[in-house]
């Protein structure tokens, strides 16, 4: 679809008139419109967490999470500057709870992801339940659900979080409200999403509309724990070693609407063959080292080291010890709207 259109004085002079209408002549633009494969200004990018750590240790100190609402340094990708994205869809950050503080109630219609990272027995609150978090876990705030977070330990609390701003941004949908007090009130045991949806198990009757699961916190002692016991079969897939998706056990759907979350394990010296699809990843390293290549540009890895890979852009990962890789991006919008695309390259 590519076109070059000649530019003649009377065509030039015919495009200023109509230009005063509000109106333009495709014939300009289709080329950069619907390209022959996707071109992005998504660049890929690797940020690491001992950087991001001490910047995060020093905001810390400027600004409390009571007066930031939310002590995020949001990942900025390289060829979106000034737009809040990690990806043209995305939005990523990383937060920080100090000890003995409190990151008010709010809600939204972004929903949210948080990927821990680091700190130990912090809480998050979702519509009247606590959580705790440990490193690795996967934590879900659906749209328009109050939360909040809070750090009652003595140690800093840091993790990823995952939201579908530019999506929401795309649809001019946001909607957004405070709570009266910093904290919700607490409604339901610690858990019991868990036991009620978490166990193969689901309340009779269950009415639900809602398309994000119930499980609000997917705990990384279980999802490694299905690793481990997979990993024994032996069996790898050429592109993805051992690549597992989080899910809606209500629905058997993505586990969020806007955003699809994958946990990954590479064995000690894989090599992964090349892969590419057309949605943009974020991944996060969860263990182990290695070193992912996207497109010509090659990234080393460690645990919570957070990179990005662009739409359509050939990768591959090759891990140095056993590794485990989170990662997420908008597939599940993209295969909804028959835009999903992927590339095994000869695998
Ligand atoms: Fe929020």
């Amino acid at each position: 679809m590519e076109q070059r259109v000649e530019q003649t004085p009377e065509r030039q002079a015919f495009y200023r008139k109509i230009d005063g209408a509000n109106l333009s002549a495709l014939w300009n633009v289709m080329g950069a419109l619907i390209t022959p494969e996707p071109r992005s200004n998504c660049q890929p990018f690797l940020w690491s967490f001992e950087a991001v750590k001490a910047y995060m240790l020093e905001a810390g100190g400027l600004i409390t999470a009571k007066e930031a609402e939310r002590r995020v340094l949001v990942l900025e990708n390289p060829g979106l500057r000034g737009q809040s994205k990690i990806t043209t869809s995305l939005y990523a950050g990383i937060q920080l709870v100090m000890p003995h503080e409190v990151a008010p109630a709010h809600r939204h219609s972004q929903s949210a992801l948080r990927f821990v990272l680091e700190g130990q027995g912090a809480y998050t609150a979702v519509d009247g339940e606590r959580t705790i978090l440990e490193p690795g876990d996967f934590v879900i705030t659906p749209s328009m659900t109050w939360h909040d977070h809070g750090n009652q330990t003595d140690e800093p609390m840091m993790w990823l979080d995952g939201l579908d701003i530019p999506l929401v941004q795309f649809f001019d949908a946001s909607f957004a409200e405070g709570y009266e007090a910093d904290e919700q009130p607490i409604t339901r045991p610690t858990g019991d999403s868990y036991a009620r949806f978490g166990q193969n198990l689901l309340p009779v009757g269950l009415t639900r509309t809602s398309r994000t699961s119930p499980v609000f916190n997917y705990p990384y002692r279980k999802t490694r724990d299905a690793l481990e016991h997979m990993k024994a079969l032996n069996e790898w897939d050429v592109c993805h070693g051992l690549k597992l998706r989080y899910t809606n056990p209500v629905s058997g759907d993505y586990a969020m609407p806007t955003i699809g979350n994958f946990i990954q394990l590479l064995p000690k010296g894989f090599k992964t063959s090349r892969y590419r699809s057309t949605d943009a990843t974020v991944f996060v390293p969860i263990e182990g080292r290695g070193r992912s290549r996207i497109g010509d540009q090659v990234f080393e890895w460690g645990p919570r080291d957070v990179f990005v890979a662009p739409s359509w852009r050939w990768i591959t990962h090759e891990a140095d010890d056993e590794a485990v890789l989170f990662s997420c991006s908008d597939r599940p919008v993209q295969e909804k709207l028959d835009l999903f695309r992927e590339d095994r390259g000869n695998a």
